[in-house]
């Protein structure tokens, strides 16, 4: 019987060097070591044996034989195994420098454009940029800026309010100048600051205005800062953006925040203006909600709209197409 359990071995043990896939593989584990297998089978001749240690013996020589094609067949399972996994690697297997089709190349908006040389300009000027959060509050976008609750310049700003926190007390930002609040509290002076960025105003769209739009704030905060200074930034700034021919004037205006307070305008060659924004000295109610001491700085603010410049700059007549998604009027620029 020993000879016949050792031809059983050699031939279970040929079979699965043979099998060829995880199928057949199976198939021959249930023919040799499964319960109805030709090695499990030797198990139930055992008891036909009369001697206890024949049995011994014989039963050793089995369970030999079915731990040799055991382990064969764990051999065979590993090695399927690792098949489907290198062959699963190369066909995910993505190339990075493959080129798939021509790409095609596009190019900054023109918002972005705007946005990116207001950048350059103020930059060379000697300003740093900040940003800040879109999604403000309450004291930020409106009571720091001296607009206390019910203050009448609140009507001006149609306000989209955020569904957060105490009703009303949290807003889609109305304007850049919250930010200038937010670096008078984290920057020590003096400030050198431009703050770009994109706001919200729940307003019809037309020609000329859109709900989301953006700005670009300005903030200076220095000793013995005058409206001079304010005059002669804006006017440098003109002449940088827009060129040699183009300059500035201050108009008088009233702004909560800044006293006091001046839009500005834009003179081109051909002697006709374009009204750009507002400015004015930082009221001191605002120095002081920004942490610091009036009676030691003094600073001047300005803010404009960033999509009118580009608007200006392309002679644009309705704001509108600049945001729709015909790529005749993108293309363009
Ligand atoms: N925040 C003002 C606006 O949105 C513009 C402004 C900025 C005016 C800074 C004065 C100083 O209209």
């Amino acid at each position: 019987m020993i000879e016949e359990i050792r031809a059983a071995q050699a031939d279970a043990l040929v079979r699965l060097a043979a099998v060829s896939t995880p199928i057949e593989l199976s198939d021959v584990i249930a023919e040799t070591i499964g319960k109805k297998g030709v090695l499990a089978a030797f198990r139930n001749r055992l008891g036909g044996l009369v001697s206890v240690d024949e049995r011994k013996a014989v039963g050793a020589v089995v369970n030999e034989a079915i731990a040799a094609a055991q382990a064969a067949a764990d051999a065979r399972r590993t090695e399927f195994a690792t098949a489907v996994r290198t062959a699963q690697l190369a066909a995910e297997r993505i190339d990075l420098t493959e080129v798939i089709a021509r790409p095609t190349r596009g190019h900054s908006h023109i918002v972005t454009q705007a946005w990116e040389r207001l950048e350059d300009v103020f930059t060379g000027l000697g300003f740093q940029v900040a940003e800040g959060p879109e999604v403000e509050t309450d004291f930020y976008n409106f009571e720091a800026l001296n607009m206390p609750p019910s203050h009448p310049a609140r009507s001006m700003h149609d306000t989209f309010f955020v569904d957060y926190g105490t009703p009303g007390s949290t807003v889609l930002r109305t304007h850049t100048s919250p930010v200038q609040i937010r670096v008078m509290q984290h920057w020590p002076p003096p400030i050198y600051a431009i703050m770009p960025g994109r706001v919200f105003r729940n307003e019809t769209p037309d020609a000329t205005h859109l709900p989301v739009f953006h700005q670009i704030e300005g903030l200076v905060i220095d000793r013995h800062i005058t409206l001079a200074d304010l005059a002669g930034t804006i006017e440098a700034f003109t002449k940088a953006f827009f060129g040699e021919g183009f300059s500035s004037r201050l108009r008088p205006s009233f702004f909560p925040f800044t006293e006091p307070s001046a839009e500005f305008d834009i003179r081109r060659p051909d002697g006709t203006w374009i009204e750009l924004g507002g400015s004015g000295m930082v009221h001191p109610n605002v120095l002081r909600a920004g942490g610091l001491d009036p009676e030691e700085w003094s600073g001047f603010a300005f803010g404009f709209g960033i999509d009118r410049m580009a608007k200006e700059r392309h002679g644009v007549d309705d704001i509108r197409v600049m945001y729709s998604d015909d790529l005749r009027f993108v293309e363009q620029f």
